[in-house]
């Protein structure tokens, strides 16, 4: 058994399984030797990634097609798990809109909250007791530059993005004294299925995406190096976070941001 899997095996829980960043993970935690349980909505997507993984490692892999934005999700959760042991969790999935904050609606952003904000906290709250109790495990929270300060047209999303990040710091000291790590993986533009759908084709190479395969690895090498709380992927995002938290004001910071997410998203 390598270190990985003693670690943070037997099984992995990762929500937002199925595509770009989350599928990643699904692949790259098999291949450290990881059972893996799956959730996205999208079945046809979950078994097609469930069956890639079972042709290329030997490892078990199961799917659950949940919303995470469901008021049953905490017991939907505990009835897909069952009593396997949970050694890592990793919460990918996300709801983002974008556009002005006044032209989404009100239900909109509550959906923003419940599956980026609130499923954290109820994953977290049914799968790191008993990692905790085991004094060994891990929690690995997507998170995203947009969380390092307030944006024009993705408001809501980066707020709740910022409550990750937060939320993963705080956790990252307590649980050290449980030895459970826990990393807040925060990416830049990622190109992803949900970026693609996003981002207008012309416009796309400005924002310098990274592929998801190079996020997922430098996550994994980070949380097993214990470099948390935080790990910004790729070179050029950490050269912007020295940039916008070094030298710019905040304020600055916020109308150099807004400005470029406008260039990239307006109309
Ligand atoms: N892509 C980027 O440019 C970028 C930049 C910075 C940070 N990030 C962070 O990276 C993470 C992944 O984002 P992404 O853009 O890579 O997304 P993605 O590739 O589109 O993948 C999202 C995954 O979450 C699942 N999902 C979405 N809503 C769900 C729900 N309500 N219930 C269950 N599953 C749900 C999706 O499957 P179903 O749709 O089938 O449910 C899919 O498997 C996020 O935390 C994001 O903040 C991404």
């Amino acid at each position: 058994m390598c270190y990985f899997t003693e670690r943070y095996g037997p099984w992995v829980v990762i929500a937002g399984a199925s595509q770009g960043i989350g599928e990643q993970f699904s692949h790259q935690l098999a291949a450290k030797g990881l059972n893996i349980m799956m959730i996205a909505r999208g079945k046809e997507a979950l078994d097609k990634v469930a069956s890639d993984i079972r042709q290329q490692y030997p490892v078990e892999v199961l799917t659950a097609s949940l919303d995470l934005a469901d008021p049953q999700l905490s017991a939907k959760l505990n009835a897909f798990v069952g009593e396997r042991e949970v050694g890592l969790m990793v919460y990918n999935a996300i709801y983002s809109h974008i556009g002005e904050f006044f032209a989404d609606d009100l239900d909109s952003k509550k959906l923003c909250l419940d599956v980026n904000c609130k499923g954290p906290l109820t994953f977290l709250q049914a799968l790191v007791p008993p990692m905790q109790n085991r004094k060994r495990g891990g929690v690995i929270l997507m998170s995203s530059m947009s969380g390092f300060q307030g944006s024009a047209m993705v408001t809501t999303y980066a707020a709740s993005k910022a409550f990750n990040t937060v939320l993963a710091e705080g956790l990252w000291e307590e649980l050290r004294h449980y030895g459970v790590d826990v990393l807040a993986c925060v990416a830049g533009a990622t190109r992803t299925p949900n970026f693609n759908r996003q981002t207008p084709a012309d416009k796309a190479g400005s924002a310098f995406p990274m592929e998801p395969a190079a996020v997922v690895s430098e996550a994994l090498i980070a949380l097993e190096k214990g470099q948390g709380p935080t790990r910004i992927t790729g070179r050029m995002n950490r050269f912007v976070n020295v940039l916008f938290s070094r030298i710019l004001s905040r304020k600055q910071a916020v109308c150099f941001i807004s400005r470029a997410t406008r260039r990239l998203y307006a109309n």
